[in-house]
Order: structure tokens, then C-alpha cells, then sequence
């Protein structure tokens, strides 16, 4: 595999004005799968008109959402103008899922701004009657910054809401079940948990250790993708909360993980990004994964 990594595609203006002729989709418009079983639109999550565009009349059984974080890194609103804004792309998830229906959202909290945006976005979720919370879960960076003065921060956050009653598939981790010495009484014997457990591996629980990080020597990295989610994470959701054929939504593409992931385990997937630079990616990557079986390219990059 070369050694040719892309830049950070949001900021480096030279390579993004070298890429963009590339690209095929213009804002606006929508990519059919060949295939018949996704969508990429070049569209903005928080316009009505867009998503209707995208959906039809089709409904989802889940959304799995990664906005911007509205953290330094990304561009910086206003708490309240990232709430309003989210409030929309929401509202209209809430009207393209089915009545059973299940809704992730990643998202972080600053932590040297009163961990912005995350409880703002958790109060704001009660105004939709719709929605039910039903975790808070954390995934578990390896790698993490600011060790020296404080707390190593490692955790990236998921909300978990469902509509109408979803279906939920437990999930399971690969660690296998070695602790011993935990006993409990079942129908009056004392009873190992190893052998009250369907599974010789750990249940996936709210806090997710388990999952690897994304970095340039995974074959799943996408070079200038740099909020890049680890396919095992958005596996885990899809699994858990969707059945084969069903469709699954995603209005913040970026590298395309939860098209893949939808690919991989025969789900569909509609997804969008309001960046023609990152509709291509995650274009290109289906069709390197259709092609090579390869779900991304480690340290070589797809505009080579
Ligand atoms: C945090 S990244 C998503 C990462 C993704 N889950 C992955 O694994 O690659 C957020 C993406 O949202 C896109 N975005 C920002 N504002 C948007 C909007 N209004 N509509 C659609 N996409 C938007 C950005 O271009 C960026 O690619």
C-alpha cells in the first residue's frame, strides 16, 4: 500500500480546489446506487425540501447521526445556534423514521466549555414527545490528549432514543467470559454467570471498551477524513437496532462508515453530506469495497 495520505479535506483549500473537479455529485443532487440498494446526496440535513428529495417515500428503521460537534476542531457556532440547527435536521429524522423506530446521535462535550453541546442537545430532546431516551452510551478511545494537567479524555458519547417500540438485538463483545466468582441463585441453585448467558462472550454494555479507534494503519482508514467512526461502532448499532433490507439513515456521511457498514450486513442506507468532497468519498469507498473487498484504503487514499 503507498504511502500518499490526503490532507484534512475541510481545511486545506489548495487540495480541496484540486479534488472538487473530481467529484461527481453537485450540491443538490442525489447518486443512485447501481445496485438499486443506496443513496448519496450532496444535500443539507437541515432542509426539508433535501431530505424529501432524498427519502420519497420511503421510511427508515434507524438513523445513525455524527454531526459536527461543534467543538473547536469543527466551526464554531454558538451553543444555542448549533441546538437550533440540530433541532431541524431532528425534526425532519423524526418525520423520514418508521413509527417503530430507532435514532442514534454522536456526540461530544467540550469540556473546557461547560461540556457544550452535550446537555444543551440532551434538554432540547424532550421537546420531541416522539422520542423515548434509552442509553447514554461511551465508546472508549485508546488514544487520548491532555494528560499532563488533567483527566486523560478518551470517551466519545452516543445518545440512544427510539420511536414507537423497535425492535433490539442484543449485542455481544469479543471478549470471552473469564471473570469467575460471580454466582447467583436460579430456581434454587447456585448457578456461574458463564452458564446463564446465552453467549461465551461479555454482552455489549453502555460503555463501549472494545472498539478500536480509527488510525492510519487500519485497512478501514480513509485518509483526509478526519472524524472518521469506527466501523465495528456503527456495526454494533445497525445490528442491534435494524434487521436485514431495512433502511438505515445517516445525514453526516463524511467517510461513508455507515454506508459500508449497511453494505456489509445487508442493510440499505441513505446518507448525505452538504460536502461534494465527502458524497465522493463516500461513494468511492462502496465502490472500492464492491471491487476489492478492501473497506477502506490504510494509508493510501481514494482520489489516487
Ligand atoms: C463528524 S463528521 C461524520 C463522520 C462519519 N460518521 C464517519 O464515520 O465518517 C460530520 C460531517 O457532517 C457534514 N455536515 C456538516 N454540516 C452538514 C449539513 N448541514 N448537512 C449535511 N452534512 C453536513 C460535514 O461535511 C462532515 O463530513
Amino acid at each position: 500500500m503507498k504511502n500518499n495520505p490526503l490532507p484534512r479535506l475541510d481545511s486545506d483549500q489548495d487540495v480541496r480546489e484540486k479534488l472538487l473537479p473530481q467529484c461527481r455529485l453537485a450540491p443538490g443532487e442525489v447518486w443512485q446506487d447501481p445496485e438499486g440498494r443506496h443513496r448519496v446526496g450532496c444535500l443539507d440535513a437541515a432542509c426539508g425540501e433535501h431530505i424529501a428529495e432524498l427519502m420519497g417515500t420511503h421510511r427508515a428503521r434507524l438513523a445513525v447521526h455524527d454531526p459536527p460537534y461543534n467543538l473547536v476542531v469543527f466551526e464554531e457556532r454558538k451553543v444555542h445556534e448549533f441546538i437550533a440547527w440540530s433541532k431541524q435536521w431532528v425534526a425532519l429524522t423524526g418525520e423520514y423514521l418508521a413509527a417503530d423506530a430507532s435514532l442514534y446521535i454522536w456526540l461530544g462535550a467540550d469540556q473546557n466549555e461547560h461540556f457544550q453541546p452535550l446537555p444543551d442537545f440532551m434538554v432540547m430532546m424532550r421537546e420531541f414527545q416522539e422520542f423515548q431516551s434509552r442509553s447514554f452510551v461511551t465508546l472508549r478511545n485508546q488514544r487520548g490528549y491532555g494528560t499532563q494537567k488533567n483527566w486523560m479524555a478518551v470517551r466519545q458519547e452516543l445518545l440512544y432514543y427510539t420511536k414507537g417500540h423497535p425492535a433490539f438485538e442484543v449485542q455481544y463483545t469479543d471478549i470471552p467470559k473469564i471473570l469467575r466468582g460471580y454466582y447467583k441463585e436460579v430456581n434454587g441453585q447456585r448457578t456461574e454467570n458463564t452458564e446463564r448467558g446465552k453467549s461465551e462472550n461479555i454482552r455489549a454494555s453502555n460503555v463501549w471498551v472494545d472498539i478500536q479507534q480509527v488510525f492510519y494503519r487500519m485497512a478501514e482508514n480513509v485518509s483526509g477524513c478526519y472524524a472518521q467512526k469506527p466501523l465495528k461502532a456503527i456495526e454494533r448499532i445497525i445490528a442491534a437496532s435494524s434487521s436485514p433490507n431495512e433502511l438505515v439513515l445517516d445525514f453526516f456521511a463524511h467517510s461513508g462508515t455507515t454506508l459500508i457498514a449497511c453494505e456489509q450486513l445487508g442493510r440499505s442506507c441513505f446518507t448525505i453530506d452538504i460536502d461534494p468532497i465527502f458524497c465522493e468519498i463516500t461513494i468511492r469507498r462502496l465502490e472500492h469495497l464492491r471491487k476489492t473487498g478492501q473497506t477502506g484504503w490504510q494509508n493510501s487514499q481514494p482520489f489516487e
